[in-house]
């Protein structure tokens, strides 16, 4: 067993395990990729301000979040495929949130459905819904959420236009990956997930194939999700869905001071700042 000490540690060995198209879709960004970058660059430039001769003993992360007891102020954000890059991806990461006392948040995109994850843990999770035009599949959606007792919404703002991700578009991203001459030579060295992901039934977004209308064929999911996200999004429609969930709501992917205003103002419990927008917003919201 190897020794882990470090993200990079985890992440060579992800790469030797995992699929690439799965590899690309996590650790590649759309376009450019300015946003991906930034969002590392951003990160390393944070200094922590040392100060000495504080009483140290007894300290603690515990904190609260919308409300729940948590270990740290930290959730798992959600990640879509999740249990494409590791077989039943998305139980075990919430198995692993609820050990260390943190907020797991199920993807929309999963590869596991709400019901399955709530039937594999005991601590409510959080759900994420991206904001699409089919009021019935959305209400049927918050619907099971309520059902599968998830503690809060998280509700994505930023997302009503796919961007377009190169290495996606070029390795034929889907779940479950479709064999052309390049995915078979790569998977051939993937044996290890291959055989992990021939002993689980949860190989299809669980969430959606059947559920939603026109995706009886998994294989026509593609074509569904450009079609299903809401260009015309408005803060009437973000109402309306806060209306319809009556728990906590998270707005996630604000990027603008005045956006952070309005979400409060349409009733969000809490947002989730994108980083783009972060600098913009740091200052800012300590007066909001
Ligand atoms: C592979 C991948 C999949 C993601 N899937 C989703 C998703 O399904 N829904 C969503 O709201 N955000 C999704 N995100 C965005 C993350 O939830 C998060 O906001 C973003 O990665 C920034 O957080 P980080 O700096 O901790 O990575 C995804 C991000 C990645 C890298």
């Amino acid at each position: 067993m190897p020794v882990i000490t470090e993200i990079e540690d985890l992440k060579r060995l992800y790469k030797r395990r995992v699929p690439k198209m799965f590899y690309d879709y996590a650790e590649t960004g759309s376009w450019t990729q300015q946003t991906f970058n930034d969002n590392c660059s951003d990160f390393d430039e944070i200094r922590l301000r040392q100060r000495i001769a504080v009483d140290m003993a007894g300290r603690s992360t515990a904190s609260k979040m919308v409300g729940q007891d948590v270990a740290m102020p930290v959730a798992l954000a959600p990640v879509g495929l999740c249990g494409m890059q590791s077989a039943d991806g998305e139980i075990k990461a919430a198995r692993a949130a609820e050990k260390f006392g943190v907020p797991f948040t199920l993807s929309t995109m999963s590869i596991c459905s709400i019901e399955d994850v709530a039937s594999h843990t005991n601590a409510p999770f959080w759900f994420q819904v991206y904001t699409l035009k089919d009021d019935e599949f959305m209400k049927r959606l918050f619907a099971r959420a309520k059902d599968a007792k998830c503690s809060a919404l998280v509700i994505t703002v930023d997302l009503q236009i796919m961007g377009q991700r190169h290495k996606d578009l070029k390795n034929g991203l889907s779940a479950p990956p479709k064999l052309t001459p390049a995915s078979i030579l790569n998977l051939a060295t993937k044996v290890p997930w291959g055989l992990e992901m021939l002993q689980t039934k949860r190989r299809f977004f669980g969430n959606i194939v059947g559920h939603a209308k026109g995706v009886t064929d998994p294989t026509s999911l593609g074509s569904w999700t450009a079609e299903a996200f809401d260009p015309s999004l408005d803060w009437e429609r973000i109402k309306q869905f806060r209306s319809w969930w009556d728990g906590p709501v998270i707005l996630k992917g604000i990027l603008d001071p005045e956006d952070a205003k309005k979400a409060l103002a349409v009733g969000a419990d809490a947002i989730v700042v994108s980083n783009h927008g972060g600098r913009q917003l740091d200052g800012a919201l300590s007066s909001i």
